[in-house]
């Protein structure tokens, strides 16, 4: 099973905030992404918050900070200390060790659901069941911020490396029930590491029915989704 395989690759990563990049040994470059991907979010001022795949928490603080309450899902245990460790001193935060597939919280929990690459992880038919809780769990009118790293063509996970780069086509479509409200990439990537697949989707929990979008209106990135033609 592909899970129990991303867990056993996560169960061996350093708790450190370059450890949570994988291999990036570049604190300016941390500092950059967490930043950016911070200033992509609505005003969480006193909001219910959800983040799931915390890792060691290096957005928690900053979510804390503002939310009224943060609840954090993080499947390793080394990583659930290191957060706690790291943010003692707020107490508006109640951290979850276990599996973000397993957890369950009742409908219109949260204001904002926040993934700092979680999908990457997870089988299709499993994102598809989660995005269905993500609905249930906001409150209408609540919003999703989700990045993930995608590739021009999907790969599937290798003995090596348990991950699903999808398309952002691929996401575009998987997050079609909700509303759009802005899609990108994320600029640390593209100016460090000149990668421009770390991108990133703010969606709203429509309110009523006739606020589903239609498929067609979603706005595509066509210079990432459009392989350049070959000379
Ligand atoms: C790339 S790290 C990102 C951590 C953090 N969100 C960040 O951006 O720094 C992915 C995290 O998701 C966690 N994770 C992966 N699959 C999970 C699952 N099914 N349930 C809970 N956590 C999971 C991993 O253990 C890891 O901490």
């Amino acid at each position: 099973m592909e899970r129990e395989k991303a867990y056993n690759d996560w169960n061996r990563r350093d708790a450190t905030p370059c450890g949570m990049m994988k291999h990036v040994e570049c604190p300016e470059f941390e500092r950059e992404d967490r930043l950016e991907m911070l200033s992509l979010l609505p005003q969480w001022c006193g909001k219910r918050v959800l983040e799931l795949g915390a890792g060691i928490g290096r957005f928690t603080g900053a979510l804390a900070k503002e939310a009224s309450h943060l609840t954090t899902v993080e499947w390793i245990p080394q990583f659930v200390s290191e957060n706690k460790r790291r943010h003692s001193d707020d107490k508006n935060i109640t951290y979850i060790c276990g599996d973000a597939m397993q957890t369950e919280f009742s409908e219109g929990s949260f204001d904002l659901i926040f993934i700092s690459w979680l999908f990457l992880y997870l089988e299709d038919n499993e994102v598809e069941e989660l995005l269905r809780k993500i609905e249930r769990w906001l409150e209408p009118g609540g919003v999703f911020f989700v990045r993930e790293t995608c590739a021009l063509k999907r790969v599937n996970p290798s003995e090596k490396n348990p991950t699903y780069y999808r398309t952002i086509k691929e996401y575009d479509k998987l997050l079609s029930s909700f509303v759009l409200k802005k899609e990108g990439s994320i600029k640390a990537w593209i100016d460090y590491m000149a990668q421009p697949f770390s991108c990133y989707w703010l969606v709203e929990k429509p309110s009523s029915l006739s606020m589903r979008p239609a498929i067609s209106c979603i706005p595509v990135r066509e210079s990432i989704k459009t392989p350049p033609l070959s000379k």
